[in-house]
């Protein structure tokens, strides 16, 4: 017979809970305190820090929460949130949570996938940029200082607001921040033309662990390599970037058609995996699939949109179109001739038609959704049979639940190695796809039933897609891929998902972390361990 329990072993769970809340508590006072000290005699403060007895604490945490999964009482909130105006205040941050045992979470523009950038499972501190959105715009050099909490449709209005043929090749969803997304990579429709943001970062404002604020120059080539396309969450708050312009013409092209089943999509699909990747790079043509009901009562079919920029005018395009992909059947009733700023408002595929760029201002025009995602890349293209295969798994969920983004490379893609910038997804390949599931109930078994329809979707790709390994994109974070152990994560364990995203630049990277943030003070689910010496090992220093 077991012993009976005691009253001791009984409470002790309760006993702890309650030491770790005192003890989490006390961190929290501490870091205010701390913070309150550092800032000396700033009126403002009440501004810049919000603990949950703060009525705007919600709302504030609540902001920039893109994905709906994670909008619920039991995601874990913050011990505060700092909303820092200058560095002074991020550096005060970064020292006060380091003497207090908090973690720290950057968000700039909160779209990251699994809510990396304000959801964590230890005491944790949000730094929330988004009071820094300043940006600078140099015409006659073509380049333009933008600070991370800015989003990407600011920035491009701002451009705009300065010229006609600049731009800049960075993602289609105005919302989306600029910490994140050029710190990850970052494409959107001028990428066979001219590669992703990251590729055209040309200096950085950065602030390590130390509260050291650093540009290009000083932080030497390593660091400033890893920002372009591994900077999130991973070494230390990015404050800004220096980016360079492209140029693009007065106007611009865009075309919007779609097919479904019985206008031939399949032959098209499988047509355009030939011509999309190869054709003159001033033309990116992207894949937008979903499931849709069909005109039959009760069955779906699938719907293929081709949306379209083109760096030139109509006549070029449609003999370019003619020529390369006459199947399509494009006619000039479906191109719009536009300026560059306007083609962002149509592709961003969220704002009504003839809706002004000022529309791009708007933080919160995005819709949120209940959504899971994956990314995957092709090398080669998908039979006939392989695609029908696809629409029979899209069949299997409700209708408009379901959707694939395939994005062309070739251009400026291929033209890049592969050690350019820690994004190694580049000449192999010819095209990218995102997969994704949407649904609107808070129901977990909604919920579940839609996240297990996109791991199928997942599964049955597998044959079609890049192995060795199977890559995925960091701006598609995905915790499928596997997660760090809590406490310290050897290089070997965070290799598993690593090289998924970075391949062969995993390694430069987590040499950057030893000698940037040595004792991974920065670290999440998925941030790059520090790996020390030359051969291998992750122990010591
Ligand atoms: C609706 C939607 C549309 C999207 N469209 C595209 C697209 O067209 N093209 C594309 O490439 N991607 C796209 N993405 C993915 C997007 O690029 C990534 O989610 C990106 O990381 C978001 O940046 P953020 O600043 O908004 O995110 P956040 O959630 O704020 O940050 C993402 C990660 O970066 C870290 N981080 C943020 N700011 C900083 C900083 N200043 N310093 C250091 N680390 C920081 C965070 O801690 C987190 O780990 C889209 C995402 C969504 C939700
Ligand atoms: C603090 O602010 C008060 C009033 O605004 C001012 O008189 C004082 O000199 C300030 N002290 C410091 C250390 O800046
Ligand atoms: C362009 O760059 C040069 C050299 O860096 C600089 O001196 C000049 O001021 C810049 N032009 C503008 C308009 O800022
Ligand atoms: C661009 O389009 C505008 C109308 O939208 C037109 O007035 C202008 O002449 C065009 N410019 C060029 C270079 O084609
Ligand atoms: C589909 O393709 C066939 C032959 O390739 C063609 O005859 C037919 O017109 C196409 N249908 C549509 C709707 O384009
Ligand atoms: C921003 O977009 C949202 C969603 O469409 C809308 O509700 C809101 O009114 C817009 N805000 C402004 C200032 O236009």
């Amino acid at each position: 017979m077991a012993p009976e329990p005691s009253l001791a072993s009984l409470l002790l769970p309760f006993i702890l809970s309650l030491v770790l809340a005192t003890s989490v508590q006390s961190s929290r006072e501490g870091f205010i305190h701390c913070f309150d000290l550092h800032s000396k005699n700033d009126t403002t403060l009440s501004h810049i820090l919000y603990g949950p007895e703060n009525p705007s604490f919600a709302s504030v945490f609540d902001l920039l929460v893109q994905e709906l999964r994670f909008a619920t009482p039991t995601t874990p909130r913050p011990q505060v949130i700092v909303t820092p105006l200058d560095e002074t205040h991020i550096r005060s941050a970064i020292h006060c949570a380091k003497k207090h045992g908090l973690e720290i979470r950057i968000r700039s523009g909160g779209h990251d996938f699994e809510g990396a950038s304000y959801k964590s499972e230890e005491p944790f501190v949000i730094l929330d940029l988004f009071n820094l959105n300043s940006i600078t715009v140099d015409v006659e050099n073509a380049t333009a200082w933008v600070q991370s909490g800015a989003t990407l449709g600011k920035l491009y209005y701002e451009i705009s607001k300065k010229s006609r043929t600049l731009a800049f090749p960075a993602g289609y969803w105005s919302t989306v921040g600029v910490g994140g997304h050029l710190g990850g990579g970052g494409y959107g429709p001028l990428l066979r033309k001219y590669g992703l943001a990251g590729d055209n970062v040309i200096d950085a404002k950065f602030i390590d662990v130390n509260g050291k604020i650093l540009d290009r120059k000083s932080m030497g080539e390593d660091l400033f390599w890893a920002l372009k396309g591994a900077g999130g969450g991973n070494f230390g708050v990015i404050v800004a970037f220096k980016i360079k312009l492209v140029a693009v013409p007065e106007n611009v092209t865009v075309f919007k058609v779609s097919r479904t089943l019985e206008q031939n999509a399949t032959k098209l699909v499988h047509k355009w995996q030939y011509v999309a990747p190869s054709i003159h790079e001033d033309l990116t043509m992207a894949l937008r699939i979903k499931n849709v009901k069909s005109s039959q009562a009760g069955k779906q079919t699938i719907s293929v949109g081709f949306e379209s920029l083109f760096l030139g005018g109509a006549d070029r395009l449609l003999s370019l179109m003619q020529e390369k992909f006459s199947e399509l059947g494009l006619v000039r009733e479906d191109c719009s001739e536009m300026s560059w700023i306007q083609s962002v408002v149509v592709l961003a595929g969220i704002f009504p038609a003839g809706a002004p760029p000022e529309v791009l201002l708007n933080k919160t025009a995005a819709p949120k959704q209940y959504t899971k995602q994956k990314a995957d890349y092709v090398e080669k293209p998908i039979s006939v049979e392989g695609i029908e295969g696809l629409w029979k798994v899209f069949f299997k969920i409700d209708p408009e639940s379901g959707g694939m983004n395939w994005t062309p490379y070739g251009g400026r893609m291929s033209e890049t190695s592969e050690s350019e910038t820690p994004y190694p997804h580049r000449a192999r390949n010819i095209f990218m796809i995102y997969e994704a599931v949407y649904w609107k109930k808070k129901d977990g078994a909604v919920s579940q039933r839609h996240i297990d329809w996109v791991r199928k979707l997942y599964k049955y790709m597998t044959p079609f897609v890049a192995k060795n390994p199977r890559s995925s994109y960091f701006n598609y974070r995905d915790y499928d891929l596997g997660v760090n152990s809590k406490g310290k994560t050897s290089y070997e364990e965070a290799s598993v998902w690593g090289v998924k995203y970075f391949k062969d630049n995993f390694k430069r990277l987590a040499k950057v972390k030893a000698k940037v943030d040595p004792d991974d003070f920065f670290r999440s689910e998925q941030t790059v361990p520090p790996l020390f010496g030359e051969c291998g090992t992750s122990l010591g220093k």
